[in-house]
């Protein structure tokens, strides 16, 4: 049987992309507990912040509820199976807290913990390396209701957790993440409402800021102290190239202070071990340093995750809290997300971070893109658009590692269709399909274009 034309050039663009980077080059995609694992009640697991937050009326679009999600719990046998039929080289996935540490007394659950325990044996068993972030947004609701991020203690409870997960998992994960995007579940979460917990209050976004980079950081002491020597061990940022919409002086400041707000106020002071300049002047508030803070802050890590999904073109808005600088939609292409795609952004911000800071490493530790797919009566989902989008961001993945960036490997987001925060299950972004009546999974054109990567990577390497 003969290829078509579009699937020899699908073929064609995903070797030149594998030939582009070199062979230790890690290919992976990622996940995270509370968007595909539901079981809310099983094994003992406590509620999280999000179970709480989508009860409320008027929270999560449709009134959606993470509560069955993709249902992977009781599936991850089979989703791992998929992610070997995809080649993964690396599965990045979250720990629920609130499954390991599900009450105040501070019990570990011994169910929670033997469900990743199988998961990262089955991982290893394809040859899939595990890359495990420990806090994904799912604040157990107990240590909220003890005052959740703007409370100090909650930066010693996270070590604590950290301390029970890395003492069961550290003899055979090797790759750590402290905190996914600190920025949305601190300010989306404390100052704008939009995600869990839901507060509007500028004293409790700073408060809960400095406590998310001090979880951080004790949680990157504590992790050192129990796993080996070559462990690595980093955390998620979202990151976006941020440039002023005209060149009036108002504009200027306002894209200076989004650059700051959006990608160096949680970079800076780990990778620095300070606030960066104007951080004072942009939140209105000190952060609560006490004593050596900063100092545990920056413990040196090993990688710096990335987060793309797009840039910042703003202006000065007044109305908007703290950054005082409105995002706008230049013309081009949007995802269903109101994303604009800037694959060139990835390449921009990369060697921003490389430049400014040289990170030992880089991952992009997410990137993808949601469309309104439409799936045949296979279930099978012809993603033109997501394709095109992978397909472009990878390249600029490529063209970072030309340009002598330290990136040595890229998650796809995300493996599957999930619970997309305030967005329910409306918003799709994975390489999979999930039809949530029967919880049937198919791969996607853009799934398929990914495992042609992966594959002519492998070979590459002589796999
Ligand atoms: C990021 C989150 C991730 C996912 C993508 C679309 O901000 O880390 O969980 O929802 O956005």
């Amino acid at each position: 049987m003969s290829m078509s034309t579009s699937q020899v050039t699908a073929a064609e663009r995903a070797a030149a992309i594998a030939r582009r980077v070199p062979p230790s080059f890690l290919w992976g995609a990622g996940t995270a507990a509370p968007q595909i694992e539901g079981g809310r009640r099983l094994d003992g697991r406590a509620d999280s912040i999000w179970d709480t937050f989508a009860g409320r009326p008027g929270t999560v679009r449709g009134g959606e509820t993470p509560s069955t999600a993709d249902d992977h719990y009781r599936r991850w046998r089979s989703d791992v199976d998929l992610m070997g039929e995809l080649g993964l080289q690396a599965y990045r996935f979250s720990l629920a807290w609130p499954r390991i540490v599900p009450a105040a007394d501070g019990r570990v659950e011994p169910r929670g913990l033997d469900f990743y325990d199988r998961l990262v044996d089955a991982l290893l068993a394809r040859g899939i390396e595990p890359f495990v972030t420990l806090y994904h947004w799912d604040l157990p609701q107990w240590v909220q209701d003890r005052g959740g991020w703007p409370a100090r203690d909650t930066a010693e409870l996270f070590a604590e957790y950290a301390g029970h997960v890395a003492a069961r998992l550290g003899d055979r994960v090797r790759h750590w993440t402290t905190l996914n995007e600190p920025w949305v579940f601190v300010f989306a979460g404390h100052l704008e409402g939009a995600h869990a917990p839901g507060l509007r209050d500028p004293d409790a976004a700073v408060r809960a800021m400095h406590h998310a980079l001090l979880a951080h950081g004790q949680g990157v002491r504590v992790l050192r102290e129990a796993l080996p020597a070559d462990a690595r061990v980093g955390v998620a940022l979202d990151m976006m190239p941020t440039m002023p919409a005209t060149d009036r002086p108002e504009d200027v400041a306002a894209a200076a202070r989004h650059d700051l707000y959006r990608n160096w106020l949680f970079c800076h002071p780990i990778l620095r071990g300070a606030y960066r300049e104007g951080t004072r002047e942009l939140l209105g508030a000190e952060p609560p340093v006490v004593g050596d803070d900063l100092a545990v802050i920056s413990a040196p890590v090993d990688f710096v995750g990335v987060n793309y999904y797009h840039r910042s073109v703003v202006v000065e808005d007044d109305a908007v809290p703290l950054s005082r600088a409105r995002e706008t939609a230049p013309p081009g292409t949007y995802t269903a997300m109101g994303w604009e795609v800037y694959p060139a952004g990835l390449e921009e911000i990369l060697a921003q971070l490389h430049d400014r800071y040289a990170p030992r490493s880089i991952y992009v530790t997410e990137n993808g893109s949601a469309w309104d797919d439409e799936a045949g009566p296979d279930g099978r989902v012809e993603d033109h658009d997501r394709t095109e989008y992978l397909a472009a961001h990878l390249e600029s993945a490529a063209a970072c590692v030309e340009r002598g960036v330290s990136l040595d490997g890229y998650f796809a987001w995300s493996l599957l269709d999930n619970f997309e925060w305030a967005e329910g299950y409306g918003k799709r972004f994975g390489l999979v399909r999930v039809d949530y009546a029967t919880q049937r999974r198919t791969i996607k054109r853009s799934g398929e274009l990914y495992r042609a990567v992966l594959h002519a990577s492998a070979a590459g390497r002589g796999a």
